[in-house]
């Protein structure tokens, strides 16, 4: 009986329009909804994710169309679900009031819309405890042309005494469908971006990382939800998400007993309750995503699309080739050294010389990774002039100037730690555990924010011609205590905040020096630290053969202008084949030019030179992802820029069995159907003939219904094509 009377009501309050509190707060972009849904209760819900329908009618009329378990608490679908009230389930929030109660139930107050420009638009809702005086605030901008969401939260109340936040969630999605497939990334040094596939089951999946700084090493808040099925390249419905969060970040993923997808996204609550002061706002990382019901490859370039326009420093301007001198010398250089490396940088063509690792430290000399860090200082042993003299010699050599820092953290061997030992994450009473023999400087305080600062700030006012910064970050939080906290549960998330103050002060005094995010290979990279750095460093590993799978998963996420692919020794593969894997994207060396044969130069500075003509398409048109390694024995990608005249394709033996390349045509994407293209292949090493005839035309609709073969094969392992329109 009181189930009928229920089920009656829930359908009288769905289609009552005059009801004071059910109404529907729908978020659109281009092609998808997110639809809020205050009900009766005042609760908000999700009431519908996906596809935007044509009529709005059909946000109201389609959760009526779903027959499924009992919700017995009628909030399931919560946009923000709070623990302690009728909830079952993960919760977005988990609060003690100041007396001590654990409940929150969460009620609609208002929402607003402001336009920030035609494309962007933030929607607040503000939603207040019933009994307490404690509101959250929910934040979603929506970027119409490129379909992508940001969600957060903010999170304040005025009781007499603090409240704990035991969980913050940036934000909660609710999804149907009788399916749900998540592609989540896994790794470790030399190994990141390894996907796994599977079919979400009942009960929790949680994503998530508790290793503070290179908080990425093991697992990126990287991941994609297919819906119904698992999405392909151009099918299927796929939701890519992420949390901008330079630390630990969690993300549960919870099929519940209505086989409903519930996604909670944010910080980590890892060892972070948060005690909110009375009056003080708690604001939660960001969680974003875009949504493609056209599969994959929709989604990666709405992400590319935003990435340049918002989400990243300079993602529409240009970006530096450069000769690094890590693998070259490693720590084992002087300044006769680098002046010839300054020479090899002017000789092979590209902008910039990178100086890795080694040049600071004079107690204890920077001259392997057990010592100096922290201490940045030029050795004066090893650059006795120091490095305003190496940028003055770059200038003359017509190159210009960087370098590498890592200012987050100590060697327990260096003058810094000698002198501030609190100003180290340690736990006085403990055995120090090191990772690559160091330990993370304290950046919940201001000091060390000032000192970490100081190191970009020093450099930069010294060598006014500097151009160009790597930032390090090698090793995970051990033994987590600052000596500045009073409350150690705050240390992870203060640490980010800490980190995001020095950024913004660098960039607010610095606003176009270029910086790389490195963190011993690629475990740092995602959206929060991306809107102050122009590129990340994806992996130590550069063997081509790994980079292309790398590389591949990564272009789900990143635009390739933010990926910088160095040339190296790794692998074995010929130096063609890995300056053409290193060419998807932000190319650059790390290799002996001076010990290069003959031919092995001249390729390497020819192929600088058709980087140079190409790269523009390749950081700023759209990627497509053509022939999938993970399945064919060729790879193939392209880039076409927006005027749909050039393309670059790159294709790359992937399999060595005998008589695997391209046995079929490689069919292209995103050119101009009508349209007549020449192809020509680039990257010919001295000597060899390409079997492609550039004074052929074939028309886009040729190309991309029946495709064209690069003759892929053994001996011909790695073939760059240029497609242009015929004018
Ligand atoms: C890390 C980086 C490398 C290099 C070394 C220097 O491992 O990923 O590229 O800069 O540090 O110590």
């Amino acid at each position: 009986m009181m189930k009928t009377v229920k089920k009656f009501l829930t359908l009288f309050l769905l289609f009552s329009p005059l009801l004071p509190f059910a109404q529907t707060i729908p978020l659109l972009t281009r092609s998808n909804a997110l639809v809020l849904r205050v009900d009766a209760k005042k609760r908000i819900n999700i009431s519908y994710f996906g596809e935007k329908l044509s009529k709005e009618a059909g946000y109201t009329q389609a959760p009526g169309m779903y027959r499924q378990n009992e919700d017995y608490g009628d909030i399931l679908n919560s946009a923000y679900l709070p623990a302690g009230s009728v909830n079952m389930f993960e919760p977005a929030i988990a609060v003690v009031h100041g007396d001590g109660n654990t409940s929150l139930d969460l009620e609609y107050v208002s929402h607003s819309t402001s336009t920030i420009s035609n494309d962007v638009s933030l929607t607040t809702v503000i939603l207040k405890d019933k009994l307490y005086p404690f509101q959250v605030k929910l934040f979603y901008k929506t970027y119409f042309a490129e379909d992508v969401m940001e969600l957060w939260s903010s999170i304040s109340h005025t009781e007499k005494k603090p409240v704990l936040l035991n969980k913050f969630a940036s934000a909660s999605l609710y999804l149907k469908s009788p399916e749900f497939w998540l592609r989540n990334y896994h790794g470790d040094w030399a190994k990141e971006m390894q996907p796994e596939e599977t079919r979400i089951t009942h009960g929790i999946k949680t994503l998530d990382t508790k290793l503070g700084t290179r908080a990425n090493l093991f697992q990126p808040p990287l991941f994609m939800v297919s819906v119904g099925k698992p999405a392909t390249e151009d099918e299927g419905s796929v939701l890519v998400g992420s949390v901008s969060w330079t630390g630990n970040f969690r993300v549960d993923l919870e099929l519940d007993n209505q086989d409903n997808l519930r996604l909670t996204a944010g910080i980590n609550n890892y060892q972070s309750a948060y005690t909110l002061k009375p009056k003080e706002e708690f604001e939660t990382a960001k969680f974003l995503y875009t949504f493609s019901s056209r599969g994959k490859g929709v989604a990666s370039r709405n992400l590319h699309t935003w990435a340049r326009n918002y989400g990243m420093v300079d993602g529409h301007g240009s970006r530096m080739t450069l000769l690094n001198n890590w693998e070259a010398t490693y720590f084992d250089f002087n300044e006769t050294k680098l002046a010839e490396l300054l020479k090899d940088t002017k000789k092979l063509g590209v902008d910039l010389f990178l100086l890795d690792d080694g040049w600071f430290a004079n107690k204890y000399p920077r001259n392997d990774d057990h010592a100096g860090l922290g201490d940045w200082e030029e050795n004066k042993k090893k650059l006795p002039n120091g490095i305003s003299y190496l940028v003055k010699e770059a200038t003359a050599n017509d190159v210009k100037f960087g370098i590498w820092i890592e200012p987050e953290m100590v060697n327990p061997k260096s003058e810094l730690y000698e002198k501030h030992p609190e100003w180290v994450i340690r736990q006085p009473g403990r055995e120090e555990h090191y990772f690559r023999n160091q330990l993370v400087l304290d950046l919940t305080n201001p000091r060390v924010q000032d000192f970490v600062f100081g190191v970009v700030d020093d450099l930069l006012t010294k060598n006014p011609d500097m151009a160009y910064i790597k930032w390090d970050c090698n090793a995970v939080i051990y033994n987590a205590q600052s000596a500045f906290l009073t409350n150690q549960s705050h240390l992870y998330v203060d640490y980010v905040r800490g980190l995001y103050k020095v950024l913004e002060r660098i960039r607010t005094k610095y606003p176009t020096i270029p910086l790389m995010l490195c963190s011993g290979g690629g475990g740092r990279v995602d959206y929060g630290a991306l809107q102050y750095f122009t590129e990340y460093w994806p992996s130590d590993n550069t063997d081509p053969l790994e980079r292309i799978y790398m590389q591949w998963e990564y272009s789900y996420f990143f635009p390739a202008i933010a990926s910088s692919n160095h040339v190296t020794e790794w692998g074995k593969q010929s130096l063609k084949y890995r300056i053409d894997v290193a060419m998807m994207g932000k190319m650059g060396f790390d290799i002996v030019i001076g010990k290069l044969p003959a031919k092995e130069l001249m390729f390497s500075q020819q192929a600088v030179r058709v980087y140079d003509s190409v790269k523009n398409v390749i950081w700023h048109g759209e990627q497509y992802r053509l022939s999938d390694p993970w399945s064919n024995p060729v790879a193939s990608v392209q880039y076409v820029d927006s005027t749909l005249s050039t393309s670059v394709v790159f294709n790359y033996l992937v399999n060595n069995r005998y008589g695997q390349g391209s046995a079929y045509p490689v069919r292209l994407k995103g050119l101009d159907a009508n349209a007549d293209y020449r192809l020509r292949e680039v990257n010919l090493f001295p000597g060899t003939k390409s079997p492609v005839d550039s004074s052929l035309t074939y028309s886009g609709d040729f190309l991309m219904k029946v495709g064209f073969n690069p003759v892929v094969r053994s001996g011909r392992n790695s073939v760059v094509l240029v497609v242009e329109k015929v004018k």
